[in-house]
């Protein structure tokens, strides 16, 4: 399903399970929440002080873009603004209430001024 040239693919780890996609480029990310894409759950990547992460962007509270959120820089979270329930961006933790499920999170790698994401195959099933 990968739309991505042999030479992109070239310049990305293998990810057992996974597939890289083309997210976006590092200057489409807001300063503050997160670049949605279009896949199916959708994800979203963020950027927190010159790192990239990239997670499932429904928040697990009540089924709300986390891509609108907050970013906490600091603890490198980003914080739903519906009910403002955070989540670790590395490891997917909800870290508070009222969300107790977290949401998974997905590889990121930057090939100069790229952002790419590995995602299982399931998440293309929709596109
Ligand atoms: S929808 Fe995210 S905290 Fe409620």
């Amino acid at each position: 399903m990968s739309e991505l040239s042999e030479k992109e693919l070239g310049g990305l780890p293998t990810v057992a399970g996974r597939e890289w996609i083309r997210a976006c480029a590092t200057g489409e990310l807001p300063d503050d929440g997160g670049h949605q894409i279009d896949t199916t759950p959708p994800v979203s990547v963020f950027a927190v002080a010159g790192e990239f992460f990239c997670i499932d962007d429904t928040c697990t509270h009540e089924m709300y873009s986390l891509s609108d959120g907050w970013i906490e820089e600091k603890e490198c979270v980003i914080e739903c603004s519906l009910h403002m329930a955070k989540f670790c961006l590395r490891t997917g933790a909800a870290l508070t209430p009222p969300a107790s499920a977290p949401v998974a999170v997905h590889p990121v790698a930057r090939v100069e001024d790229t952002l790419y994401v590995a995602l299982p195959p399931s998440y293309f099933q929709g596109a």
